[in-house]
């Protein structure tokens, strides 16, 4: 029989354990936070020292949704780009999910625009000039270049990073790669079959 003395020190114990655990979430919270420093002077350099930092994120994060947000601001951030966010699929639709930028459409019909073209041939498009694209959907009148990044796992397409800029021609075979980059990182964390990556 446990007497009250016991009981005491077992409750002590849990919540000893209990602080502990708190503390190891916010430090290593702070620590994610505080490290994440993109440097270089060309964006090719940016790629480079961003990469293996956003591996590191994936790495100590389980939760796609706060992930995918940090992508989001990573990129925002490093690169000033107008519009950086992700779609994911569900059934023929797009539906928007956590991005950095103007106020954006909710949802998008596969195959329409950029990003349900890039659905439908499942491989990323550079759009030099998003007026010469036929179909294109202008959630911003400034959006001038666009690039959008298809995940695809099983043969088809999960989730789209959709990457838009104030300047014509703004993408290149680098933005491509390196982004590429970005979404196996995304594909090696949440390997098929994955709920979180499933169409609903
Ligand atoms: N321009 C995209 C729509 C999404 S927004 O740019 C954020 C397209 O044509 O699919």
């Amino acid at each position: 029989m446990i007497d009250e003395g016991s009981k005491e020190l077992s409750k002590l114990l849990r919540s000893a354990v209990e602080y502990a655990a708190t503390k190891e979430i916010k430090y290593r919270l702070n620590r994610m936070a505080e490290e994440l420093e993109v440097s270089g002077a060309t964006r090719s350099e940016k790629y480079q020292s961003m990469i293996p930092q956003l591996a590191s994120l994936l790495g100590d994060e389980a939760d796609l949704i706060a992930n995918l947000a940090n992508i989001a601001a990573v990129l925002s951030e490093n690169f000033g780009f107008l519009w950086v966010g992700f779609y994911r699929r569900v059934g023929e639709e797009l539906i928007l999910g956590p991005f950095q930028g103007p106020v954006a459409c909710s949802r998008i019909s596969i195959p329409d625009g950029v990003c349900g073209a890039a659905v439908a041939k499942a491989e990323t498009i550079i759009v030099p000039n998003v007026d010469e694209f036929s179909g294109h959907i202008a959630c911003s009148s400034k959006s001038k270049s666009e690039i959008a990044v298809p995940l695809v796992q099983n043969g088809e397409v999960k989730l789209v990073l959709d990457v838009d800029s104030e300047e014509f021609n703004d993408f290149s075979e680098l933005d491509k790669k390196s982004l590429e980059q970005v979404m196996k990182l995304i594909n090696e964390k949440y390997p098929a079959p994955n709920p979180l990556l499933q169409m609903l």
